[in-house]
């Protein structure tokens, strides 16, 4: 958000967010039940803890919500993985980062997200059936590289309204 918006208008934004007094929730899955109880209108999740609810209860009832469709698109967090330089098994641990980038969505075959309702590493794999309820979606890719430089910035932010 910072990347987009600035640090100034962020900050508005996120004070908004605090305006309205959101109740500190230390569990996506917890967040999730308690909305469908009725105890909670809206939350902030990652979908995959809703995809693995649907997948367990394809009546759970709660509905999934992609922010920023119309402008810069959702924001996404990252997986990654890399060997170390001094990594002792060098050749089967970039074996291993090649096989899960690219055979995670196989029939049969665990993989990267394995079991879990993420999407693929590969994008040319198939996503976990559950996710096709979710539809398609614009994630804004453009601020990624700048995830790491302005993540300090971010937590300093959050830290100064008292976002949890
Ligand atoms: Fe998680």
């Amino acid at each position: 958000m910072i990347a987009n918006l600035g640090e100034r208008r962020t900050e508005q934004v996120v004070r908004g967010w605090m305006a309205n007094r959101p109740i500190f929730i230390d569990s996506d899955s917890r967040i999730l039940d308690t909305i469908a109880a009725g105890k909670c209108d809206v939350g902030m999740t990652n979908h995959y803890y809703l995809g693995n609810k649907l997948k367990a209860d394809p009546s759970f009832p709660v509905k999934l919500f992609r922010a920023n469709q119309k402008d810069r698109g959702v924001q996404v967090n990252l997986s990654g993985a890399g060997v170390t330089a001094n990594a002792p098994n060098r050749e089967n641990a970039v074996k291993l980062l090649e096989w899960l980038a690219t055979r995670g969505q196989d029939p049969g075959v665990a993989g990267l997200p394995g079991g879990n309702s993420e999407y693929p590493v590969n994008p040319s794999a198939q996503p976990p059936e559950v996710l096709s309820r979710f539809g398609s979606f614009k994630a804004d890719l453009a601020s990624l590289p700048q995830y790491g430089p302005l993540q300090t910035k971010a937590i300093k932010l959050l830290e100064r309204v008292g976002y949890k």
